[in-house]
C-alpha cells in the first residue's frame, strides 16, 4: 500500500494508474477508521480498479467550541486496517497541505448547511463540502464513496456535485451496526460504558418510528414525537432533533410518503451521536427500508 502526503504525490500516483488504464475509487474518511469505513472501502473495492482512502481530520467541519483536538488519531492502526482492507493507496496530508492559512474560498449549500445538523453546527457542511470538493479535485477518482449514516452530508455532496458538474459518480453504501443497533461512529469511542448501554435506543426509538409508519401513521410530527419519547424514556436525555423530512431535498413534507428520510441527533453524555433511517413509503401502503440515492 502506498503512503501519499502531498497533492503532488496523489496527482503523479493517479496520473501513473490512468496511464495504466485503471479507474480510480475514492473514499474520503477522518481516520479512527470502524467497519462503517470498511464497508464504504468495500464498496470502492467492487469496482474494480484502485481504491484510494484518504485519512484526514478537517479542522474546517469542527465548530469552534468542538472536539477538533480531541478527535481520536489513531493513524498507525487505520494504515494497517487499510492494509487488511486492500487499499491501494492511503493519502494523509496535514493540515497545512489541505488548507492556506489566508484561506479565502468555500463551498457553501445556502439552503441545506442549515437544516437539521446545521441548526447547532453552523459552518460544519460548509467545512464539508469545501474539503471534499479539494479532495475530489486533488484526486480524480472516477467514483467516490460515501456512508448513508451522515444522510445530510451525502445530499449536500450529491448536490455540489450536480450543481458545480463535478466530473465523479457518487456511490452509497449502508448504515454498518453494532450488534445492538448502534450505528458505528469514530465517536462511540468517547462513551462510557453506561452511556454506550443506552445510545442504541437512538436507534432503537428510529426503529419503532418505522413501526409506527408501517401501521400507517402519516403524519410526520407525530412520528417524530413518538420517537423523541422512546429516546427519552430510555435515558437519551438531550435529544438535539428527531425530523421527518423529504429524502431528495431535505424539506418538510406534511404527510409521510414516498422517500422519507428519518433523522435524529442525540448528545449521549457529552457525546454527539446522529443516525438515522430512509424510508421508501409506497402509495399501496407498503414500507421499506431504502437508499437515499
Ligand atoms: P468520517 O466520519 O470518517 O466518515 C467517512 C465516511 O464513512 C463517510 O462517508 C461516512 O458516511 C462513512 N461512515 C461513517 N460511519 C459509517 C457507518 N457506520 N456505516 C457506513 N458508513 C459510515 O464523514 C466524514 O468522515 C467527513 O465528513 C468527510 C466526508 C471525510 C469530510 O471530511
Amino acid at each position: 500500500m502506498d503512503r501519499l502526503e502531498t497533492i503532488a504525490e496523489v496527482r503523479q500516483y493517479v496520473r501513473a494508474e490512468r496511464i495504466a488504464r485503471r479507474t480510480v475509487a475514492f473514499v474520503p474518511t477522518m481516520g479512527a477508521l470502524h467497519d462503517g469505513h470498511g464497508s464504504c472501502v468495500a464498496a470502492a473495492r467492487e469496482l474494480g480498479g484502485v481504491v484510494i482512502v484518504s485519512i484526514f481530520v478537517n479542522p474546517a467541519q469542527f465548530e469552534p467550541r468542538e472536539d477538533l483536538s480531541k478527535y481520536p488519531r489513531p493513524l498507525e492502526k487505520d494504515l494497517a486496517l487499510c492494509g487488511a482492507w486492500g487499499v491501494d493507496a492511503v493519502f494523509v496530508p496535514d493540515a497545512a497541505e489541505m488548507y492556506r492559512v489566508d484561506q479565502d474560498v468555500w463551498v457553501e449549500a445556502d439552503r441545506l448547511s442549515k437544516l437539521l445538523c446545521g441548526r447547532t453546527r453552523p459552518g460544519h457542511f460548509r467545512g464539508v463540502a469545501t474539503v471534499v470538493l479539494k479532495l475530489l479535485n486533488i484526486v480524480q477518482p472516477d467514483t467516490a464513496v460515501f456512508g448513508q449514516k451522515d444522510a445530510q452530508q451525502a445530499v449536500v455532496i450529491r448536490e455540489m456535485v450536480e450543481q458545480l458538474d463535478v466530473a465523479v459518480r457518487l456511490v452509497l453504501s449502508p448504515t454498518v451496526r453494532e450488534n445492538d443497533g448502534l450505528a458505528m461512529s469514530s465517536r462511540n469511542a468517547y462513551l462510557a460504558l453506561d452511556e454506550r448501554a443506552r445510545a442504541p435506543w437512538i436507534y432503537r426509538s428510529l426503529v419503532r418510528g418505522k413501526e409506527l409508519v408501517s401501521k400507517g401513521e402519516r403524519d410526520p410530527s407525530r412520528v417524530a414525537g413518538e420517537i423523541r419519547r422512546q429516546m427519552e424514556a430510555h435515558g437519551i436525555a438531550e435529544v438535539e432533533y428527531v425530523e421527518l423530512v423529504d429524502a431528495r431535498d431535505l424539506s418538510t413534507p406534511r404527510r409521510v410518503e414516498g422517500k422519507v428520510l428519518i433523522a435524529a441527533a442525540a448528545r449521549v453524555g457529552t457525546t454527539r451521536l446522529i443516525d438515522n433511517v430512509v424510508l421508501d413509503v409506497r402509495e399501496d401502503g407498503t414500507v421499506e427500508e431504502t437508499m437515499l440515492f
